[in-house]
């Protein structure tokens, strides 16, 4: 199997070939407060905690998980790793700019603000709207199950891609704009997907790229090392 990363020209990732700025530590006092937003599993929410746990990243501060369901198992392993959580129910009639607005007023509540914040949605199935996107500027990262993104925008991804045949599939990590799953793209990566693989292996698959490509992002993000040209 041979998987293939590509960074688009779209995003300057600096020093990304040395290796040295792996290694720097971000002073603390330009450290990002991080919120996670899911709405489910939260496999993603957990590599990126995990990844910052046992320090492969560093300069950022896991401070809250927000979920708009009740009954999203990430909440419980966001607590499991001691990040606090809140659930924010979105209702079927409710707008979007009403229920962004609360987003906004819970990340102020953990200080993840558009001076120092990163927010990340894994898996959280709420469009934002345009107040919140702008307010947090080039701070809002997605991961979504396709590449190239623009072939499965929106839900059921995998299954759409699955169901056409791709031999090759990905996830990528982008700028969330106000548009579904079409700002810039931070990076990608790749798999083969073989004839013998079954709906779930692809699953599998892509989550294991999501799990590398997610924390690698939210790490050179914190390294100041991710700036749009
Ligand atoms: C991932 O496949 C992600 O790409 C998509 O939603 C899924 C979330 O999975 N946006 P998890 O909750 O992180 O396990």
């Amino acid at each position: 199997m041979t998987h293939v990363i590509k960074c688009t020209a779209l995003i300057a990732l600096l020093l990304i070939s040395t290796g040295i700025a792996a290694m720097e530590t971000v002073p603390a006092s330009e450290s990002v407060n991080l919120a996670i937003l899911i709405s489910g599993t939260g496999s993603n929410m957990a590599a990126i905690l995990d990844a910052i746990k046992t320090k492969p990243i560093n300069g950022i501060n896991p401070c809250v998980v927000i979920s708009n369901r009740k009954t999203a198992l990430g909440l419980e392993k966001a607590q499991e790793r001691g990040v606090p959580t809140e659930y924010i129910p979105k209702m079927k009639e409710e707008a979007r700019d009403v229920y962004c607005e609360k987003l906004i007023k819970c990340l102020k509540k953990y200080n993840v603000t558009s001076k120092n914040g990163l927010i990340c949605l894994a898996g959280f199935m709420v469009l934002l709207d345009k107040n919140i996107v702008q307010k947090y500027k080039n701070r809002i990262l997605n991961i979504h199950p396709a590449h190239p993104i623009e072939n499965y925008p929106g839900a059921n991804a995998i299954e759409r891609a699955f169901s056409a045949g791709e031999k090759e599939m990905g996830a990528t990590v982008h700028f969330v704009d106000e548009g579904m799953d079409t700002g810039k793209v931070v990076m990608h990566k790749s798999f083969n997907v073989e004839f013998t693989d079954s709906l779930e292996d692809v699953e599998l698959k892509m989550h294991k790229v999501e799990h590398e490509i997610f924390p690698e992002c939210v790490k050179l993000f914190a390294q100041k090392r991710l700036c749009i040209q």
